[in-house]
């Protein structure tokens, strides 16, 4: 698969214990503006604080805006919003408030996520995380169409738990067999490959994406697993350390923050990302090891699920 051949790192002098802040050295984003879903929680925090700190303008949307409002406080040049990604009503409401004020987007970081929750049905009965994870994210970077104009960079937060599903095309919201981590690998799946056909459709417009694996860090992302298997699923040490291979939500946000903006990678995109380089194919079925998987870049899925995501949210700016 040609896109399996250029999922090849590419030296970029960063890696797994690098943090947002390391990767932007050098970097001026004065005058830029960056808009990051869930930029006011683990990794998306730290992406803030990152993007801020190199000068960026950064517009956080907030289903939770206090809490936003708050964990901001202090970090110069934020904006909240307030936006649930679950409420397509509230998507298209939020585009058009922010169209009003004629900004525009050089860099987009789809944070925003869920994981591992009990069976939550959205809208017209959309199973949660791809509604939440994907769907949500698939009809906000349309409406920014936009305020895209002239190019940007979109990235789309995705995960090593990619390894566990690919698209149930036959029954993508899980009308039966309802499994949590399957619902959470079928949304990250749709994540990785929502960055292979944004890329596709919006490359010769400037608009190029990638998709991350941003590494295992203990944030509330974990907040549905009872804490008393953190252990048994290695996640913490006995005396409740983060574990061997964890990263900081520093270290965590850096591979969302090098791939929006990383010089190394203009000219490229539709890329899968982990470690602050563009990630392998997966050798392994290890997820700490990580890598892709071949249906995580698959352009004809990538392209499948593209129409699936604009039939079932009305939305379709690219193509
Ligand atoms: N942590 C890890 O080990 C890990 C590993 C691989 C991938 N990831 C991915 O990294 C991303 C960030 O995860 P994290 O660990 O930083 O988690 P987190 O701290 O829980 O942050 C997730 C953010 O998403 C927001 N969010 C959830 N549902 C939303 C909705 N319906 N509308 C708008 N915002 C919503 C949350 O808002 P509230 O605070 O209001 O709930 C929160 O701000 C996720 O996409 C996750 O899948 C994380």
């Amino acid at each position: 698969m040609k896109t399996m051949t250029r999922q090849r790192p590419i030296g970029s002098g960063y890696g797994a214990d690098s943090t947002a802040e390391d990767v932007l050295t050098g970097i001026d984003l004065t005058g830029r503006t960056a808009l990051v879903t869930g930029g006011y929680s683990g990794l998306g925090l730290a992406a803030t604080r990152a993007l801020a700190g190199a000068g960026a303008r950064v517009v956080v949307p907030a289903r939770r805006p206090g809490p936003a409002a708050e964990a901001l406080r202090g970090v110069p040049k934020t904006e909240v919003r307030p936006l649930d990604l679950a409420d397509l009503g509230a998507v298209r409401a939020f585009c058009a408030d922010l169209a009003a004020t004629g900004r525009r987007f050089d860099l987009v970081v789809c944070g925003a996520g869920v994981m591992a929750c009990p069976e939550t049905r959205v809208g017209p009965g959309w199973e949660g995380h791809f509604a939440v994870n994907h769907l949500g994210h698939f009809a906000l970077v349309n409406l920014l169409r936009p305020a895209l104009a002239g190019g940007a960079r979109v990235v789309s937060v995705a995960s090593a738990g990619h390894f566990l599903s690919g698209i149930r095309w036959d029954d993508p919201h899980f009308r039966r067999d309802y499994d949590p981590w399957l619902a959470y690998a079928q949304s990250k799946t749709a994540n990785a490959l929502f960055a292979v056909h944004l890329d596709a459709l919006g490359a010769a417009d400037g608009v190029r994406a990638f998709a991350v694996h941003p590494g295992s860090i203990l944030t509330p992302l974990q907040r549905h697993v009872p804490r008393a298997s953190w252990e048994a699923l290695g996640w913490i040490t006995p005396d409740g350390r983060p574990a061997p291979g964890f990263k900081t939500p520093e270290q965590g946000a850096a591979t969302a923050v090098w791939a929006a903006t990383a010089p190394l990678l203009a000219d490229r995109g539709g890329l899968y990302c982990q470690d602050c380089d563009v990630a392998a194919p997966a050798t392994t079925d290890d997820m700490l090891v990580g890598g892709v998987k071949p249906w995580a870049v698959d352009p004809e899925a990538a392209a499948r699920l593209w129409s699936l995501s604009a039939d079932l949210t009305g939305t379709d700016a690219f193509s």
